[in-house]
């Protein structure tokens, strides 16, 4: 095995260089393979309705067909070999699509999709809680679905009689197909508080208080080979709910080896527990398939012995790769195909690639800092903002998690905006001196305030070995690995995409890449709608969405509001005006 994969790295190596020497336009991606064990695991999380694939995207061109032809050749794989073969999914799968978002309720044509997967384990994200239709389609149609494979621990639904009752089992105890292995299984959601009146979450540290777990962690004492915890919740050292969990688990089962999959901040990362124990994320929206394999075996092993794990690049050549097959027509199983055709036709009947407009380049929301020109936010801020009808001076704020994903070069569809620019806020306006108007955004941006984090994309939520924090470095290294590599001479055919580092090093990807870095960005930012710097009253115009959080940036700076409800400025959303942008100025 070994011996196997120091060939491939070498292979790779070789490769790169050759064809950095002869030009070679080759363009076969360098995939590292998976390193299959006694236990094998695809894992997706925070899909949020990515079942067409990234249509401007070639690296994650794959679609919800594809996947489920990928998951038949893996379980088949796995059981020549002798193994064991789980998929699990740790939930948010709306809003982030106009496949999931442009229908009423939101999710009705996505989750027929989504379903269509042969899920072993999975379980509830926060997505599928805040509005009561979304709760009432996950109990009525996913849960139901897959019935005892829906795990969900800590967060129930409440039926007409106003019994609680939680989606699917609160745990589930199982046997492995192949190898027999007993396998004890949590589903636990962060501690979210917005959930709807018809839901209700308790949080992991005090679920774990109730006598039912108690119960059952020592009911099956010395009865289980492999605990699994399915959860919406990340992984991260930095985040402690799992880790709390974990001290709990240990006391009773010491040993035994647990596996954890996680969610939420829509990264890419992997932990190690203890040697028994370890945790992969495996990023957002159709952009990675998860792999872990587990060595089952009792003799105390190295952790990098026992563990394995790998990002998979949500693409056709990777699934084709990671098959063993040579070509699509090899690789498609007829459901596959059935579920692709499915794709297509929901896309025309909800008229999902109507045309908008047309867009030249990419712009990114934290692979370039917030000033460069390929920044969404120096688009919107010098462009896009200064569209909103009105006029006088004006400055006008919008959070960064008001964006929801990359603007990319190619067709701008009505699909492409419920992806970029989605959300239906208002913009209210305040009469304040300039001089106190310039300075909201810089007390939004304080590092030390608290509630910061909501207005941020969740890849920013919590700090991760991946992302550029411009303070301790030249902000120059991290652009070079981006854009300067395909333009100089050492040019090879490594595509544009995620190197992860993670507590098992940096070979996690499973393709080679070019790096992206996720910039640290602000939690505001600001288009200056004026020139001359004499201090009076201008209007300053924000979401009414942050309105209590930039009240209280106005408090901060001893400004005086009696005005609690700001008026509204203008119905005209983000979205709307960013359309309009694009159809007159970027095709
Ligand atoms: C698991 O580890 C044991 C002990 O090192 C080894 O003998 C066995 O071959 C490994 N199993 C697999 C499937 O690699
Ligand atoms: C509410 O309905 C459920 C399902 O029909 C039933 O099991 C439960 O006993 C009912 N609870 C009450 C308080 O009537
Ligand atoms: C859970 O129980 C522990 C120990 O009994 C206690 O210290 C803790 O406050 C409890 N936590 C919650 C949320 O109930
Ligand atoms: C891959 O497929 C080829 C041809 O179908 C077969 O000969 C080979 O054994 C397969 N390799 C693996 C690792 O399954
Ligand atoms: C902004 O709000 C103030 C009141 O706070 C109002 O006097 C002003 O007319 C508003 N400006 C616009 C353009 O609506
Ligand atoms: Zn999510
Ligand atoms: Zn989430």
């Amino acid at each position: 095995m070994r011996f196997m994969i120091g060939i491939g790295v070498i292979y790779g190596v070789v490769f790169i260089a050759l064809s950095t020497l002869c030009g070679s336009t080759h363009t076969d991606p360098v995939i590292r393979s998976l390193k299959w064990n006694d236990i094998n695991f695809l894992h997706t999380t925070d899909t949020h309705g990515w079942y067409s694939g990234h249509i401007n995207q070639n690296q994650y061109n794959a679609d919800w067909g594809d996947f489920v032809s990928f998951v038949t050749h893996q379980r088949e794989i796995s059981r020549k070999q002798g193994q064991d073969f789980l998929l699990i999914d740790c939930g948010d799968r709306h809003d982030g699509n106009g496949l999931s978002d442009i229908t009423t309720p939101n999710g009705l044509k996505s989750t027929p999709i989504f379903i269509k997967q042969s899920y072993d384990i999975l379980t509830i994200g926060n997505h599928e809680l805040y509005l009561l239709e979304n709760s009432q389609m996950e109990f009525e149609v996913v849960a139901k679905h897959f019935s005892e494979e829906y795990v969900c621990s800590n967060v129930e639904y409440k039926l007409a009689n106003g019994t609680f009752v939680p989606f699917g089992s609160k745990y589930r105890y199982f046997e492995t197909p192949v190898q027999k292995k007993k396998v004890l299984v949590f589903g636990f959601l962060f501690d979210f508080k917005r959930f709807n009146k018809g839901t209700r979450v308790t949080s992991i540290e005090e679920e774990m208080n109730k006598s039912w777990f108690k119960d059952t962690l020592q009911l099956f004492q010395n009865k289980v080979d492999l605990i699994i915890i399915a959860g919406h919740t990340p992984v991260a050292h930095e985040w402690p709910e799992f880790y709390a969990l974990h001290k709990r688990l240990r006391q009773f089962y010491p040993s035994t080896i647990i596996q954890y999959f996680g969610g939420h901040s829509h990264i890419r990362d992997f932990v190690v527990f203890d040697s028994r124990s370890t945790g992969i994320q495996s990023g957002r929206y159709s952009e990675t398939v998860g792999w872990v394999s587990i060595n089952m075996s009792h003799v105390e092993l190295p952790e990098k012995e026992r563990f394995a794990r790998k990002y998979i690049d949500f693409n056709k050549d990777s699934f084709l790769k990671h098959s063993n097959k040579t070509s699509k027509a090899a690789f498609d199983t007829p459901k596959g195909r059935e579920v692709t055709k499915l794709i297509k036709s929901t896309r025309e009947e909800l008229k999902l690639n109507n045309l908008i407009g047309t867009v030249s380049m990419n712009y990114y929301v934290d692979y370039v800092p917030v000033d460069h020109p390929k920044s969404i936010w120096n688009l919107l801020t010098n462009h896009v903002l200064p569209t909103l009808p009105g006029s006088g001076e004006r400055l006008i704020i919008i959070n960064t998690g008001s964006i929801r994903y990359d603007l990319y070069k190619g067709p701008y569809t009505v699909d492409s905006q419920f992806i970029v620019s989605p959300f239906e806020n208002k913009w209210v306006n305040l009469t304040v001196p300039k001089s106190v108007a310039t300075r909201v955004v810089e007390k939004l941006n304080d590092a030390s305030y608290i509630s910061a984090s909501r207005l941020k994309p969740p890849q920013q939520y919590v700090n991760n070995k991946n992302m550029w924090n411009f303070n301790q470095a030249s902000s120059q290294q991290p652009l070079l690995l981006l854009e300067d590599i395909s333009s100089s001479k050492s040019k090879t055919r490594l595509t544009k995409g995620y190197i992860t580092h993670d507590d098992f090093g940096s070979d996690g990807d499973d393709t080679l890449h070019r790096g992206v870095v996720n910039f640290k960005i602000p939690n505001v930012v600001q288009s200056v709608q004026f020139e001359d710097e004499s201090d009076h009253n201008i209007d300053l115009i924000f979401y009414d969405f942050i309105t209590p959080n930039v009240l209280w940036a106005l408090r901060e700076l001893k400004y005086r509001v009696d005005n609690k409800n700001p008026d509204v400025y203008s119905n005209v959303y983000l979205g709307a005006l960013l359309n309009d942008y694009i159809k007159q100025n970027l095709a």
